[in-house]
Formats: C-alpha cells, sequence, structure tokens
C-alpha cells in the first residue's frame, strides 16, 4: 500500500475514533497526513500500523492526534455574498432591537482561526452599520481552540491572500503594508476579545444576537456530536438572533426545532420567538 493510501486508511479508523467526520476531511486529508508522517518520523515508527498500535498503547496519544486534525484554512471576507446581507440588513436591524433593550450587540465566531470572521465583522460594524446606530455598542467575543491561531489573531498581521476579498475602500482605511503582508489597524482590532476555549467542553456566555460557527461543528464533528453542540449553540442565541454556518458543511435543522432558515442559500438560521 502506498503511503497516501495507508494514511487514508488509518484516518478511516482514527477519524470517528475521534468523533470526527471523514467525509469533512476530503479536500485536506493531505494536510493531516503529513502532520501525522511527521509524527510518526519523530516516533521512530516504521508506519501508520505502528501508529495505530502506538495508540493502541498509549491512550494520551489520542489528544497529539487530536491536534493534527484541526483545519485553520480562513480569511476575511469569506462567504462574500453574507457580509453584504450583514451589512445592509441583518446587523442595522439587530443593532436597533438591542438599542431598543438598552444593551450592546453581542455577537460570537466559534472557531475563528486567526480571526479573520471576527474582524471582517468589526470592519463591517466600523465602516458601514456604526453611522447608523452611532450610540449603539457592539461587543465580539471570538474563540478557538489553537493557541497559535490565537496568537496570530493577536498580532492582526496577515499574507496579502487572506485579505484579498476586503472591499478597497475598507482595506484602504485599516490596513497597513509590511514586508510580506498586511496589519490591521489597532482600533478594529481592539474590537474583538479573542478566548483559548474547546467548543467540545466550553463555550462563551450568552445570549448572543449573532453566531458565526462557519466550518467546524458541521464540517468537522460526527452528526451526533454536532446536534448534541449546534443545540448548545443555538441555545445561546437570543430569539431572532441569527447562526451562520459555512457553505458546504451540513447543518441538522431537523434536530433543531427552534432554527429555521433565514437564507438557505447563505446558510443564514434565525432562532424562532
Ligand atoms: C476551518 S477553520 C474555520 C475558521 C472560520 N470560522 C472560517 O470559517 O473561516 C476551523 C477552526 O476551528 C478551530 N477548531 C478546531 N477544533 C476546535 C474545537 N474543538 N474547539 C474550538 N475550535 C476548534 C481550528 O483551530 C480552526 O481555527
Amino acid at each position: 500500500m502506498s503511503n497516501q493510501n495507508e494514511c487514508h486508511h488509518f484516518l478511516r479508523w482514527a477519524l470517528p475514533c475521534l468523533g470526527l467526520r471523514r467525509e469533512g476531511y476530503k479536500k485536506v486529508r493531505r494536510q493531516v497526513c503529513r502532520r501525522i508522517q511527521n509524527r510518526i518520523g519523530e516516533l521512530r515508527l516504521p508506519g501508520f500500523a505502528a501508529y495505530r498500535d502506538y495508540l493502541e498503547d498509549h491512550p494520551d496519544e489520542w489528544n497529539t492526534l487530536d491536534t493534527f486534525t484541526r483545519i485553520t484554512i480562513s480569511r476575511f471576507y469569506r462567504d462574500y455574498q453574507s457580509w453584504q446581507v450583514l451589512g445592509d440588513a441583518l446587523l442595522p436591524g439587530l443593532a436597533q432591537r438591542a438599542q431598543e433593550q438598552q444593551r450592546a450587540l453581542r455577537c460570537w465566531s466559534a472557531g475563528c482561526a486567526s480571526g479573520e470572521e471576527a474582524y471582517s465583522l468589526a470592519l463591517v460594524w466600523r465602516h458601514r452599520v456604526m453611522e447608523k446606530v452611532p450610540m449603539q455598542k457592539i461587543e465580539i467575543i471570538a474563540t478557538d481552540v489553537d493557541e497559535h491561531m490565537l496568537q496570530r489573531a493577536d498580532d492582526g498581521c496577515y499574507p496579502g491572500g487572506s485579505i484579498k476579498d476586503v472591499p478597497r475602500p475598507l482595506f484602504k482605511k485599516s490596513f497597513r503594508k509590511i514586508e510580506g503582508g498586511y496589519c490591521l489597524d489597532q482600533g478594529i482590532r481592539a474590537m474583538v476579545s479573542f478566548l483559548q476555549q474547546d467548543i467540545r467542553y466550553t463555550m462563551p456566555e450568552g445570549p448572543f444576537d449573532i453566531i458565526f460557527c462557519k466550518n467546524l461543528v458541521g464540517m468537522y464533528f460526527m452528526r451526533e456530536k454536532a446536534v448534541e453542540l449546534f443545540r448548545k449553540i443555538t441555545g445561546r442565541l437570543t430569539e431572532g438572533g441569527i447562526l451562520l454556518t459555512g457553505n458546504h458543511e451540513p447543518f441538522p435543522i431537523e434536530d433543531l426545532p427552534h432554527m429555521t432558515p433565514y437564507d438557505r442559500g447563505l446558510n443564514m438560521y434565525i432562532k424562532r420567538a
């Protein structure tokens, strides 16, 4: 068996043991295989079959393997159209409601990678929405399990490819060029609070008006776990609050009767009153 085939065979066994969904890894298997291959080298094992035996003899190794399964791809304004809808209608509407209730608008980016999603929200708020509700406060919390990703979020500097979809006028106002990339304005960075949390065990206190849970729970967790987590996540939404999921991930709406599509094409769901 080739190395790639050995790895695929190994993943078919190991991913479900970690509660992870095999289909979610189709396009990113190579990346995961490379990390496991390096680990096999580090442990001086002859191959994937030996690593499987090693896992069976060393239960703590499952935690290490778990870290190799994290896919951290993200970019600013991912799923561009949804940012149009957020800026034009959703955010002003939810902000108006929060203003009437005399409270901050609260948002959570779950599995935030290096902050691209949370900072996109801060940009849309600052440059498109704030003038419509000038006295309104916004709180943006972003969580991720990966310490390294959160450090990058804190640095706020990105390669060109990550920010290519930021609309030109916002880009000019909010980024400065450095060697090898662009750094985000301190004022925008200060709008987001980052927390290291494993969504399987910890979530920030709600309620939230908007939750982004894109390309994480639906994509990578097996259905039963995804349902359990989406129940907890949507339990943290206000009535009329919005959940955004990723474009290519299943969302178990039939197990979440309190949620209804807001815009199915854009993977936005609203919590019923
Ligand atoms: C593919 S990225 C998605 C980033 C962003 N939400 C987006 O759609 O562009 C998935 C992120 O989830 C994080 N992640 C993976 N497992 C996690 C867990 N159990 N708890 C919290 N975050 C996790 C990864 O570290 C990674 O940064």
